[in-house]
């Protein structure tokens, strides 16, 4: 049974078709495979980083003006978390050198734990290596094989992926559609909702007043990942779920909530927050917790100064949404196809993967690195470029990039339709 079930999809276990599946994947297939991402505009290739994140990197030998990172509060490469992490070294050593469960788990986790837990007001925090092993960890943890989640469609792969992994029957609503997800829930079973809070790729907030009356009618958890919104939206940065409460929602406490720390807090790992009995269980039972080293204690001790000028320093908040509004009203006057994000991703749809990867290679041309987002990072169709603001953008960078984006050829259609029709 574990052996079929660990088999790729479509196989059989028969021995001929075990054969021929290994020469699917010899050098030459693998070769092949290869040619047809490249043909598809759908090769990917990493960059080279010289020297700190930020703004201004300098990547593959060239220095850049970036808008592409998770850096949204400017906070990678600040003296203050580099000193902590130095400090922390010194205290805590540099590796962890066990698992949390063995004798992994130091001060220093346990300071940021309480750190998190306080910050978005819920009873526990746990900490996790990294986001992917943190919704890994939780859907596992809670759902039983069989029983039905439900996920927005456009969730992060690594709420997908635990829910593959729990061999939970996965049920994918269409984007913050919640009607649908009535229809498709009504009267069945349901064990966990799961949402971004905001969209990663898409930079909206999830609805989650409507989701989370739909967990508590369907008597399911409703999971919320905000590794984009923490830090960035809501009072002192508290995310989606504070967004919601100043706008007069009802917190009980009963949303599971996940936060990542390699985003806005500069640093790394992720974290749940949620009742004392969820984080209970999930140190017993979420095996991305309990069978990994645990994260280097310097780093917690790092992210809990984050966590402190994260939440003291609103001016990067306010100068952050001063460029989300300079740049929306920018990009609207050139005719750009915006989409309805007031958070720091922009995206900028292209549809074809080919367009995007053409618009993006024209602005680095020019000295401004903007990522081209393809499938299967978003849905076949909905390739884009994927531009992030950060605190750490100065007014004359999202004006230098609405002036390079104004000669791109979505503008200069429109430019051409206004001229022509008017
Ligand atoms: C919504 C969301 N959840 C989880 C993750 C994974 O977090 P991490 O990079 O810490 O693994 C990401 C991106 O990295 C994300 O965008």
């Amino acid at each position: 049974m574990m052996a079929t079930a660990l088999l790729r999809p479509g196989s059989t276990g028969d021995p001929g078709q075990r054969a021929a599946g290994r020469r699917r994947r010899d050098d030459a297939a693998l070769r092949a495979d290869l040619e047809r991402l490249r043909d598809a505009h759908l090769h990917r290739a990493r960059r080279l980083l010289d020297g700190p994140q930020g703004v201004r990197p300098v990547i593959d030998g060239c220095r850049v003006l970036s808008f592409c990172s998770n850096d949204y509060l400017g906070l990678a490469a600040h003296p203050v978390l580099a000193d902590a992490l130095r400090e922390g070294a010194r205290r805590f050593g540099v590796g962890s050198g066990a698992a949390h469960l063995i004798t992994g788990h130091s001060q220093a986790h346990r300071r940021l734990e309480e750190d998190l837990a306080a910050f978005v007001r819920r009873p526990r925090a746990l900490l996790f290596s990294t986001g992917y092993m943190a919704n890994l960890g939780v859907i596992s943890a809670l759902c039983e094989r069989g029983e039905a989640v439900y996920a927005d469609r456009l969730n992060h792969a690594s709420l997908n992926d635990g829910a593959l992994l729990a061999g939970v029957r996965l049920r994918r609503f269409p984007h913050a559609d919640t009607a649908a997800l009535e229809r498709m829930r009504a009267g069945g079973d349901a064990a966990l909702l799961a949402t971004d809070g905001v969209f990663s790729m898409d930079g909206d907030l999830a609805p989650v007043p409507a989701l989370a009356r739909i967990a508590e009618a369907a008597d399911a958890r409703l999971l919320v990942d905000d590794a984009h919104g923490l830090g960035v939206v809501g009072s002192g940065g508290r995310g989606t779920l504070d967004v919601y409460r100043k706008l007069g929602w009802d917190d009980d406490g009963s949303v599971i909530l996940v936060g990542t720390l390699g985003k806005a807090f500069g640093t790394f790992g992720a974290f749940v927050a949620a009742s004392d009995a969820v984080i209970e269980t999930l140190i017993q039972r979420a095996r991305s917790y309990i069978y990994t080293t645990a994260l280097p204690p310097a780093l917690a001790h790092a992210t809990s100064a984050a966590l402190a000028l994260a939440q003291r320093e609103d001016w990067r908040r306010e100068h952050l949404q001063a460029l989300i509004a300079r740049f929306r009203t920018g990009a609207a006057d050139l005719g750009l196809p915006l989409m309805a994000s007031a958070t720091p991703i922009q995206p900028l749809l292209t549809g074809d993967a080919e367009t995007a990867l053409a618009w993006s290679r024209s602005l680095e041309a020019q000295g401004v690195l903007v990522t081209a987002i393809r499938p299967p990072t978003v849905p076949k169709g909905a390739a884009r470029l994927r531009i992030t603001l950060s605190a750490a953008h100065a007014e004359q960078d999202v004006d230098r990039l609405l002036a390079l984006l104004e000669r791109l050829p979505c503008a200069e259609e429109r430019q051409n339709c206004e001229d022509s029709s008017a």
